[in-house]
């Protein structure tokens, strides 16, 4: 079979008012390889320190972390649009940004990078766009914020937050972002942010009218079940599944019925 072409940031954004763009996020060279194929984007998000590193939020990930998974993903990847999250105080200043940014250009084959935004965080994206890195501007509820904030808010209740995210969302694109991810926004607010963009959004939990969803892989398998959130859609039970794989593989070395014969050298 041949392999289908490498999708691109001009891909991405033409599919605007076209077509539901499709994005998860993976870890690991394994699982990136086994979405390549059914998705658009791939996001090495920063959410790893909480689904994969077992952590209550993701402010301690760091850019050697995200590094070495970001790689681990391309590997696996060959067609997917890939984004790797910058870690929290990887972009505190532009400076900061520009040299963590240009890292992730050229320790790994990222397309993309993604940030955590607020109206103050214009400059830094214009500044990373002049120089050739593709941004992905994430708004709303924003983890990096959870201990200023005192928890993962749900944004855009009232008219001054919502106003206030549409403002972000249009600074961005002039900033020079190709998309934006849009995190627990109400969806009214969503649709209203999708509506005045000419760049694609990607929305988790916040409705369905944004140009594509995202979901974190552990929840979209149930791998994770501390707690459910109310926009996650579980697509199988994969901790059961596992479970029950580890346990005939126990029952199988305690009764030495593993390996067997032809199992054996
Ligand atoms: O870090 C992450 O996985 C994310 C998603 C929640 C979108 O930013």
């Amino acid at each position: 079979m041949q392999a289908r072409k490498k999708i691109t940031i001009n891909d991405i954004k033409a599919k605007k008012g076209k077509e539901k763009i499709v994005a998860i996020t993976a870890y690991d060279a394994l699982m990136s390889a086994i979405f390549d194929e059914e998705v658009d984007i791939i996001l090495v998000g920063d959410s790893l320190k909480m689904s994969f590193g077992g952590e209550s939020e993701t402010l301690g990930a760091t850019m050697e972390e995200m590094l070495y998974h970001a790689k681990a993903v391309c590997k696996g990847a060959s067609r997917a649009f890939i984004i790797a999250d910058m870690p929290f105080g990887s972009y505190a200043t532009k400076e900061m940004a520009l040299q963590n940014a240009l890292r992730f250009y050229k320790e790994s084959a990222v397309d993309s990078i993604k940030v955590e935004v607020g109206l103050d965080k214009v400059d830094i994206v214009r500044a990373l766009c002049d120089e050739g890195i593709a941004v992905m501007a994430h708004i709303g509820l924003m983890p990096q914020y959870a201990r200023f904030e005192g928890g993962f808010k749900v944004k855009g209740k009232n008219e001054s937050q919502a106003k206030l995210l549409v403002d972000t969302a249009c600074a961005m694109q002039e900033a020079g972002a190709f998309g934006i991810l849009c995190e627990g926004i109400q969806a009214s607010v969503a649709e209203n942010i999708t509506r005045e963009l000419d760049i694609p959004t990607i929305g988790i939990g916040a409705g369905s009218c944004c140009d594509g969803q995202i979901l974190v892989w552990s929840d979209v398998f149930g791998f994770f079940d501390k707690f459910q959130p109310k926009f996650v859609r579980r697509y199988c039970n994969g901790k059961e599944i596992l479970k029950q794989a580890i346990k005939e593989y126990a029952k199988d070395v305690k009764e030495v019925r593993f390996p067997n014969i032809q199992e054996s050298y």
